[in-house]
């Protein structure tokens, strides 16, 4: 059998992960995916970040040019880990156009332009992937796509940044500064390359957005969710809450709420919460992640684990790669976002 085919985009924190993780665990991958995945083609504006790489695994191409990658006929899926809410958007329509398939940990990206990307991807036939995009190695978007299939589901409740989650619990528990451990959060690989995004609110919306469509059909609409950071936060806050029996959490909410109109809506939201110290969330520490879903069938089911990361990033990235792997060309791709019934109009945000 031939091999997956894979083109890196970006070797920055992620895209050097990946490359770890699929040479340390080489063998299993190919058991699992019924064949093997192999990196042939990298491109990186920093090709110095690539020079171990090219070192280490015999025969992959530098380019200078994404685009050149995602139209490249030796690729079967272009992997993009370069960030940006836009940037990547023409290369992967070409990657589309070219019969590739994408896998993608750009939440800021699909938040804006998925809904053109998976059209894009189902014109062609090809799989658009973004388990990476939400909560690194916390299974969510399988979860709500596969594992709660047969499910109404009726709310989400998340701790879905794990920088934020991180600085929050050291100035609780360990009294640094934010400043400290924001720079903490850096240093090990957890924040954007913009941490405004991280602290600002906006990093956990993307990935909101993202699970709101999913669970409701929540179109991908710029500015629906609303959105607080946690910059306004003094150690005082943190404290004075654990002395009350509160955890101060950046919270990610999206439920069904009833309109004024007497209809159906849909309530998206990301600001800080104080979660009584019993409350699952409310334990959810460092740079890990948590979700709670509300399915009429499943009854509420917690998923938490490393939220970010090189190493647990990596591990939904190449999840996606074995999938493909598996499934190659020829197979029905999963639907992009949410599938509603037919005629069923999707829930609005509501103010
Ligand atoms: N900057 C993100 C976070 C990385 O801190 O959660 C994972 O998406």
């Amino acid at each position: 059998s031939t091999s997956l085919r894979v083109g890196l985009i970006g070797v920055g924190t992620v895209g050097t992960g990946v490359w770890q993780l699929l040479a340390r665990n080489r063998a299993l991958l190919s058991a699992r995916g019924g064949r093997a995945i192999a990196l042939v083609a990298v491109a990186t504006r920093s090709p110095e970040r690539a020079a171990p790489l090219l070192a280490t695994v015999p025969g992959v191409r530098l380019l200078a040019d994404p685009l050149a990658l995602a139209t490249d006929p030796g690729v079967d899926v272009v992997l993009e880990l370069a960030g940006g809410a836009d940037a990547p958007l023409p290369w992967l329509l070409a990657a589309f156009a070219h019969g590739k398939h994408v896998v993608t940990a750009n939440k800021a990206l699909l938040a804006r332009h998925g809904a053109q990307l998976a059209a894009a991807a189902a014109r062609s036939g090809r799989t658009l992937a973004y388990e990476a995009a939400v909560a690194g190695a916390v299974p969510v978007v399988k979860t709500l796509r596969e594992a709660l299939a047969a499910n109404r589901i009726d709310a989400l409740e998340g701790i879905l940044n794990g920088t934020s989650n991180f600085i929050l619990t050291r100035m609780a528990t360990h009294g640094a500064s934010y400043a400290a451990a924001l720079a903490e959060a850096q240093a090990l690989g957890y924040a954007e390359a913009d941490p405004t995004l991280d602290v600002g609110g906006q990093d956990a919306a993307h990935k909101l957005a993202l699970l709101a469509a999913h669970a409701f059909g929540a179109p991908l609409r710029e500015g629906a969710v609303h959105t607080e950071g946690i910059t306004q936060l003094q150690p005082g806050d943190l404290t004075a809450a654990a002395h009350l029996g509160y955890a101060v959490r950046l919270l990610a909410l999206a439920r069904r709420v009833a309109t004024v109109q007497g209809g159906q809506g849909l309530e998206l939201r990301v600001h800080p919460a104080l979660l009584p110290l019993a409350h699952p969330l409310a334990g959810v520490q460092g740079a890990h992640n948590g979700l709670l879903v509300q399915a009429d069938a499943a009854g509420p089911l917690l998923l938490c684990g490393a939220g970010a990361g090189a190493q647990p990033t990596a591990s939904a990235v190449l999840a996606d790669l074995v999938d493909l792997a598996r499934t190659g060309n020829g197979a029905t791709p999963l639907p992009a976002f949410g599938t509603l019934p037919a005629g069923q109009a999707p829930l609005a945000p509501v103010p």
